[in-house]
């Protein structure tokens, strides 16, 4: 996918700045190597090298990779994907945040997760729970239906799962799942009426099936339909049903 990383900055810092306390729970120390995995712009992985810790950054988008580099130049920076990656030395630590849900198959995404750990080492994540942003996708598959596509009930290209089912990939890789929380978190855009429509403009690219005006026309039908629901008019921001997966987990010793 190619992310527009300016927009992603200027718009969308919700999405880092909302998850600066799962650092907490990751709890880096000096001298641990951390893998960042879905980076982004490395405004977190700054954050995790600021305690001392060795952080290696991982993402598909070089785009992205070049701010993440700007952003946390004590951080070493690589282009992949998790599903191929294979480092020469294991971590003692693999963070990452509202990136997992984009990573299929997940079991897959789970196994070289717990491969790139040392025994002993842990996994904290975020990532959309079952439910997320449940009205968006109800309006994307009405819409791509009333566009001619054939939509099955619920189809939509991210993983959003329970917490079972998520601690049941882990586990089956092998991990030790210590600690998992299923939350809302209602979540305003920024941008005021064009919000919606910037955040689809980065977060809904895999949900277009033609050019530009095609674009256009879906995210207006969904816009039309949702407002009713997300748009707040007094405050004059569209505030969006983000359900959040945050789990943690061991690879034994
Ligand atoms: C999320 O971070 O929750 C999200 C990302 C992409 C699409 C939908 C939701």
């Amino acid at each position: 996918m190619d992310w527009n990383a300016t927009l992603y900055e200027q718009r969308h810092s919700f999405v880092w700045k909302r998850g600066e306390d799962l650092i907490e729970l990751l709890s880096p120390e000096p001298g641990e190597r951390i893998l960042d995995v879905g980076c982004g712009t490395g405004r977190l992985a700054a954050q995790i090298a600021a305690t001392g810790a060795h952080v290696t950054g991982l993402d598909l988008s070089a785009a992205m990779l070049e701010q993440a580099r700007l952003a946390c130049p004590r951080g070493e920076f690589m282009e992949g994907d998790l599903l191929e990656f294979r480092p020469a030395e294991p971590f003692d630590g693999i963070f990452s945040n509202a990136a997992l849900h984009w990573i299929k198959p997940p079991e897959r995404a789970a196994e070289r997760q717990f491969a790139a750990l040392k025994p002993g080492g842990r996994l904290v994540a975020e990532l959309g729970g079952t439910g997320n942003v449940a009205s968006l996708v109800r309006a994307a598959n009405e819409s791509l239906t009333e566009m001619g596509f054939v939509r099955e009930p619920g189809e939509m290209p991210w993983y959003f799962p329970s917490i079972g089912e998520y601690a049941l990939v882990l586990e089956r890789a092998g991990f030790e799942v210590v600690y998992a929380i299923l939350f809302d978190r209602l979540t305003p855009l920024e941008g005021g009426e064009n919000g919606l429509r910037d955040w689809l403009e980065v977060f809904g690219a895999p949900l277009a099936r033609g050019g530009e005006e095609w674009k256009a026309s879906l995210f207006n039908r969904m816009a039309e339909k949702l407002k009713p629901q997300l748009f707040d008019q007094t405050s004059g921001e569209w505030r969006v049903d983000y359900r959040r997966l945050r789990i943690a987990a061991r690879r034994p010793v």
